[in-house]
């Protein structure tokens, strides 16, 4: 079983980005930069944020986080977008999900530039994704393909199962496994909760790819000997062995799958710091497009 370290294969894609920044900034050139907007104070958001601030300073980007009050109006948050996104020295905008309720997602989402939506959550680069030309991939799923062609994962004729159809993960996974690309070229079955018999479908997978949100839903016996397991869960379980009183498991029974996988993620470490490459990766690219 070869392990999906996905620690490893995202400090060498920031390495490589340090070393971009480098010689743009020893030409004179400034850095590229992030803005982050986060909205209220939910702990996972807030963790969330942090590493992508400490990602983006590790490899030299320039990074601004912007808060707001729990209660901020639609208003007042689409300005600072409106207004961000005419600033030539901004090149990625993101804002961290969930929103509380009296805002959109969508219409927040949608006033971002294309452009600078470094998240890739726009319609216009779901679009462009889904046509195969040039986009902002959506972060996870984009980071899982850096993974797979990164550690040399067949895929072009495999049969690709993803479990779940969300919108930042599971629906453009499989788009993305779909496209006439390498990675790619595979032939998707997409599952979520209305699959009549979710096991008869896990089976059959070459590689398979869960984004449900379930803590170690994925059995051993859901799975193929064989198979390319891709682990996209993050879920804190109560273990009073650790000394937080938690462990971080994903989707994934990973104990017990990985014995039958040919390839696996494990979490934490995996599909995680994979998401944050793939943003980075969005930021630059951005700034070049500039
Ligand atoms: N590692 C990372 O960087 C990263 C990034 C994003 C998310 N995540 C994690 O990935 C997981 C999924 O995230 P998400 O945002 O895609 O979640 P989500 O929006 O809750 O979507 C979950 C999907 O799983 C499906 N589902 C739920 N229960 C199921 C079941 N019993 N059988 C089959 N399908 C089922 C749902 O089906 P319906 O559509 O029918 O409801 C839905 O499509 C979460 O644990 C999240 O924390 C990790």
């Amino acid at each position: 079983m070869k392990l999906l370290d996905g620690k490893a294969c995202s400090e060498s894609i920031l390495q490589e980005l340090t070393d971009q920044t480098r010689e743009l900034t020893a030409a004179g050139k400034r850095s590229p930069h992030l803005v982050a907007i986060l909205v209220g104070e939910n702990p996972a958001s807030e963790t969330y944020v942090a590493s992508k601030q400490a990602n983006c300073e590790k490899v030299g980007f320039r990074s601004t986080l912007i808060r707001y009050a729990s209660d901020v109006t639609s208003e007042v948050l689409l300005a600072k977008l409106q207004e961000l996104n005419q600033d030539p020295e901004v090149d990625g905008i993101l804002v961290q999900l969930p929103l509380p309720k009296q805002l959109s997602e969508t219409l927040v989402i949608e006033t971002i530039s294309p452009e600078k939506d470094v998240d890739g959550f726009h319609p216009v680069n779901i679009g462009r994704m889904s046509k195969n030309i040039p986009a902002f991939l959506p972060a996870t799923p984009g980071g899982i393909l850096q993974l797979l062609s990164r550690n040399d994962i067949e895929t072009a004729g495999k049969h690709c199962v993803v479990l779940g159809r969300s919108n930042i993960v599971g629906m453009p996974m499989a788009i993305l496994m779909a496209r006439n690309t390498n990675p790619g070229n595979a032939t998707v079955t997409i599952c979520h909760s209305r699959t009549a018999d979710l096991k008869a479908m896990t089976l059959q997978a070459d590689i398979l790819i869960a984004a449900v949100g379930k803590p170690l839903m994925v059995t051993a016996d859901m799975v193929k000997s064989g198979a390319v397991v891709v682990d996209v869960g993050i879920h804190r379980v109560a273990d009073d062995t650790k000394p937080k009183g938690y462990r971080i498991v994903g989707d994934v029974d990973f104990d017990a799958v990985a014995p039958i996988a040919s390839a696996i993620t494990p979490v934490p470490g995996g599909v995680g710091p994979m998401t944050i490459a793939q943003l980075l990766l969005n930021t630059m690219e951005a700034y070049l497009r500039k």
